[in-house]
């Protein structure tokens, strides 16, 4: 049981963030992650197909193995994971915006938080938000149209850093302190955003988080790999397009086209 694999999936290659975390930490853990590029971006789908792709994608990595699932993918936590955590008896790990330490530590009492509509509109984040906004300001947008740049690997382009400029302006004008990146896409565009933002500005992004709780996860429930050797990562993208995804990853990695 405690050498099966780790395995993570994201509407897309934004969840790679995340596997690096998780690798990072664990790398004698076996992994596979599953990028659903084809049907990227979840963030403007129905709450019923989020959830429809969540349970495909979490069955497809049950069905390889997996000893937990990681969902690398914001929107789909936020709209998916009590559904999956009553479905599938393996311990499934979600990611929520760092709403909590941003509102904790901030001294302009504003904080901004990017996300997918998907994200912004579900009940989690809400009653999140809830918990820690009395006395802050929370200043949310919706970051339309980032993911599909991200998965074409347009990062450094023209139209991304007109987009940012456009999402961060409201964010300014109410003088955050912390800007928060509510889905996994996003931490790929922290050069951007420092370019563009005053260095006053900090931006936290919830990977590292997920990497030590999933680690905790493991232990509390025995199933860390006890092997010294590397692990084996595996990664399944169901578009034609592997360029971005090995671009992300950087060096050499396995990387599969899956028809699914
Ligand atoms: C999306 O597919 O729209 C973004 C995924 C995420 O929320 O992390």
């Amino acid at each position: 049981m405690n050498t099966q694999p780790i395995g993570l999936f994201d509407s897309g290659v934004g969840g790679t963030s995340i596997w690096k975390e998780i690798h990072s930490l664990l790398p004698h853990e076996n992994t596979i992650y599953l990028a659903d590029s084809k049907h990227a971006p979840y963030g403007s789908k129905s709450k019923e197909n989020i959830i429809e792709l969540s349970i495909k994608n979490t069955q497809y990595l049950v069905d390889r193995g997996c000893k937990i699932i990681v969902v690398a993918c914001n929107t789909a936590t936020t709209n998916a994971i009590s559904i999956l955590r009553d479905r599938f008896s393996i311990p499934i790990i979600g990611i929520e915006p760092a709403i909590k330490p941003a509102a904790l530590k901030t001294k302009t009492k504003a904080i901004g938080i990017l996300a997918t509509q998907g994200t912004l509109s579900s009940t989690l984040f809400h009653q999140t938000t809830d918990l820690y906004s009395d006395g802050i300001e929370i200043v949310e947008r919706v970051g339309e149209g980032l993911v599909p740049l991200i998965e074409e690997g347009k990062i450094n382009s023209e139209e991304m850093t007109s987009l940012l400029k456009l999402y961060t302006k409201p964010m300014l004008d109410s003088n955050i302190d912390y800007l928060v990146l509510g889905c996994t896409h996003y931490p790929y565009l922290i050069p951007q955003l420092i370019k563009l933002l005053p260095t006053n500005i900090n931006i936290i992004d919830s990977g590292a988080a997920v990497a030590r709780h999933t680690k905790a996860i493991l232990e509390e429930k025995q199933l860390i790999n006890p092997k010294k050797t590397k692990g084996v990562n595996t990664f399944y993208i169901n578009t034609k397009n592997k360029q971005t995804i090995a671009t992300l990853l950087g060096g050499d990695h396995d990387i599969k086209y899956l028809d699914f």
